[in-house]
């Protein structure tokens, strides 16, 4: 399928899911989770730094990677796919919800307005056990990661990593969202970590993938558009002419 013949079924859509992942930004400059990391970080995948044990074991590492990821992310902006989907939200009010696996708050940062962000946010921090009385988030000794002062609690990301649960009223207003669209676009992911890729297979109406490679959910889709957010989606998502 093509971009523009995209347009013809969202043009026709009452509610529409969009589901996206790392691919998303990808034309904002962040890298993809299963793209192969650089420089210092080649010999790691990010699938053993995003773990609560790999935090426990070394938390400077785990801290510094994602502090790199926050510097990167701050410098960029949101790419033409992001700008697209929040110009289509503000013209029509309450029929396109986006839910998101990336961390990076491009979308809330385009205008987006009740993003669900399944996997949290890399720019909140939150006590890596159960803040005591004495932990207070504003006043964590600095420090990579910082911590608390009195009881030597660590500052964590406020990200899901693997193995963790996903936020619950998150997850359950995505599964609703999902559930009740008549057209679902999944731009940009790989489709292998659950539950985010599970929503693809709940949904209410046709789904539609936007990804330039071939991805663990191609089964489940109605049609696929080989093309790229930043290409795909404001042409898919473009006013309709009068
Ligand atoms: P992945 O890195 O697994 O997959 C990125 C996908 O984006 C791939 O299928 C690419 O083909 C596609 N892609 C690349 N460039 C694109 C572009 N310009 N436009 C559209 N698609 C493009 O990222 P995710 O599927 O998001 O979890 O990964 C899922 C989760 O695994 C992440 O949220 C993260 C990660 O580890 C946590 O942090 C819990």
């Amino acid at each position: 399928m093509t971009p523009r013949s995209l347009r013809d079924w969202v043009q026709v859509a009452r509610r529409i899911v969009v589901l996206t992942g790392a691919g998303m930004s990808a034309e904002s400059g962040v890298p993809t989770f299963r793209d192969a990391q650089t420089g210092l970080w080649s010999k790691f995948r990010p699938e053993q730094l995003a773990t609560e044990q790999a935090f426990r074991a070394d938390p400077g590492l785990v801290w510094d990677w994602y502090e790199l990821r926050r510097q990167m992310i701050a410098r960029v902006e949101p790419n033409a796919g992001h700008l697209a989907l929040a110009a289509f939200a503000a013209r029509h009010p309450g029929r396109l919800t986006v839910v998101t696996q990336n961390v990076d708050g491009l979308h809330q940062r385009a205008g987006s307005p009740d993003v669900l962000a399944l996997h949290g946010n890399i720019f909140e921090d939150r006590w890596l056990d159960p803040a005591r009385p004495c932990c207070l988030a504003q006043t964590p000794l600095p420090g990579r990661p910082p911590r608390c002062a009195a009881c030597a609690n660590l500052r964590r990301p406020g990200v899901v990593w693997f193995g963790e649960a996903l936020p619950v009223q998150v997850l359950e207003q995505a599964e609703q969202a999902v559930r009740e669209c008549d057209l679902m676009l999944v731009v940009g992911t790989s489709g292998v970590v659950y539950p985010a890729a599970g929503l693809a297979r709940q949904a209410g109406g046709p789904v539609v993938i936007v990804n330039p490679q071939p991805s663990e959910l191609d089964d489940v889709a109605r049609a696929i558009v080989r093309s790229t957010a930043a290409h795909c989606l404001p042409v898919a998502l473009e006013p309709q002419s009068t």
